[in-house]
């Protein structure tokens, strides 16, 4: 019999009623690294100091006008109470006919595809539904901090492969005095997906095109990936949020490649493609067990949300695909903008083949130390960025890297990119 009505299973920490403890320090201890992010350590540093905001990923742009139509439109025909939980039929249809058309994946709308509050839901919702407390999930570092967060929850234990860090290429600048030269990709080292699994393996996290790297993976790295997953019984988690932002090469997804389909949780969101990231609308497609496991652990998250904006997506979805093409092509006028101008500036840059972001070396302008650059950068220059070293757990490869979104107006990467070369360049 418990004797403590405070702790009646006898679990609090030596010495300390439950009731105190949980008061002082309510956060679980598995959760209690997760501070705020650095996203919004450093857009509040922005807006402090009215710097041009290169640091969180979102556009300034409004989501193309058909779309906030349908937004409108569907507000206005009522569409205002609980969606269903898997999602609206309409949006469900759109997103078969979407990953039929795009990639020849063929889903059932009834039993394999769940709408959700945006990617972040679709990840921990599978999370949460397919991991044991022990269980280990391998994720690509550096690594998007929602996977971190949402297996931490599941009581589950992360296993980092790294990316390898591009060094700077061998070839003279082309900018002309001062400028650096173009850093080549990043790139994934197959081989380190398998030595990372053990017994105790269970899923495996593919994101491509990958944030903050902007890498994107190819059909041979995709098909080793398979490979491991298949020989291990692994299932496979994606996170293809920037799967419409690739400007070299294409995105490929992972459940395409032989063996995947039935073992992988596909998941993607219309917040980067449709500039709409407020409105939280994402999805997961994955064959009837997996489907079934994560509307279960999704319906007593959020149960449903944005029914007026599901609306809208499904509208989104069945643009032409001139519309996407449309969006990507002006997304590359901009990388290739931001990365002219900061290697012009002396920061050696990679031409990101996807995503917002192209990660730059500041230690030939005198910054050792990338975290550190983008705290004061803000004031001094009035830019701000984010440090690649927040998203690993060994920063000393990545010490200098710093992550600039370029999904911002030209006027504004424009801008960004002056006061760069100027605070550079110095007063004299
Ligand atoms: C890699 C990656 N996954 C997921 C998300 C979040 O997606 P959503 O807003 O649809 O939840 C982001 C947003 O920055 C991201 O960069």
């Amino acid at each position: 019999m418990p004797t403590d009505r405070n702790d009646p299973g006898g679990s609090g920490a030596a010495g300390a009623p439950a009731a105190v403890r949980d008061v002082a320090q309510p956060l679980v201890p598995r959760l209690r690294r997760f501070g705020t992010t650095i996203f919004s350590e450093m857009t509040a540093l922005a807006q402090a100091h009215d710097a041009v905001n290169l640091g969180q990923g979102f556009p300034d742009e409004d989501p193309p006008p058909p779309v906030l139509a349908a937004a409108h439109a569907a507000l206005d025909a009522g569409h205002n109470q609980y969606a269903p939980g898997p999602g609206i039929p309409e949006l469900r249809a759109a997103i078969v006919a979407h990953q039929q058309r795009r990639y020849g994946l063929t889903y059932d709308p009834d039993t394999e595809v769940t709408v959700t509050f945006g990617a972040t839901e679709a990840l921990a919702a599978t999370l949460l539904a397919v991991c044991e407390p022990g269980d280990e999930v391998v994720v690509l570092e550096p690594t998007y901090d929602a996977y971190t967060a949402a297996i931490a929850m599941a009581g589950a234990t992360e296993v980092r492969v790294p990316l390898t860090p591009p060094t700077v290429a061998a070839r003279a600048p082309a900018g002309g005095a001062g400028a650096a030269p173009e850093r080549p990709a990043w790139h994934l080292d197959v081989e380190r997906v398998a030595a990372a699994i053990t017994p105790r393996t269970r899923v495996l996290v593919c994101n491509s095109p990958h944030n903050p790297t902007g890498a994107v993976l190819g059909a041979e790295e995709l098909d080793a990936i398979a490979q491991v997953c298949t020989d291990h019984g692994l299932l496979a988690v994606t996170d293809e949020v920037y799967e419409h932002l690739v400007y070299d090469g294409a995105h490929v997804p992972l459940a395409t490649r032989p063996g995947m389909r039935q073992r992988t949780v596909t998941i993607s969101s219309a917040g980067k493609t449709f500039s709409c990231t407020g409105w939280k609308v994402g999805w997961a497609c994955a064959p009837p067990p997996l489907t079934a496991a994560v509307r279960t652990t999704k319906q007593f998250l959020s149960f449903a949300g944005g029914t007026p904006l599901q609306h809208a997506i499904a509208t989104a979805l069945a643009l032409p695909d001139d519309a996407v093409a449309a969006v990507t092509a002006s997304h590359r006028v901009r990388r290739d903008l931001l990365v002219d101008g900061l290697t012009a500036a002396g920061l050696p840059t990679t031409r990101a083949a996807g995503t917002y972001f192209v990660t730059a070396d500041v230690a030939p302008i005198g910054w050792r130390d990338g975290a550190a650059f983008c705290r004061w950068a803000p004031e001094a220059l009035g830019v701000a960025a984010v440090p690649v070293t927040a998203f690993v757990t060994d920063p000393a490869p990545v010490a200098s890297l710093v992550r600039f979104a370029f999904c911002k107006p030209e006027a504004v990467l424009r801008e960004g990119v002056r006061r760069l070369t100027e605070g550079v360049a110095g007063p004299g």
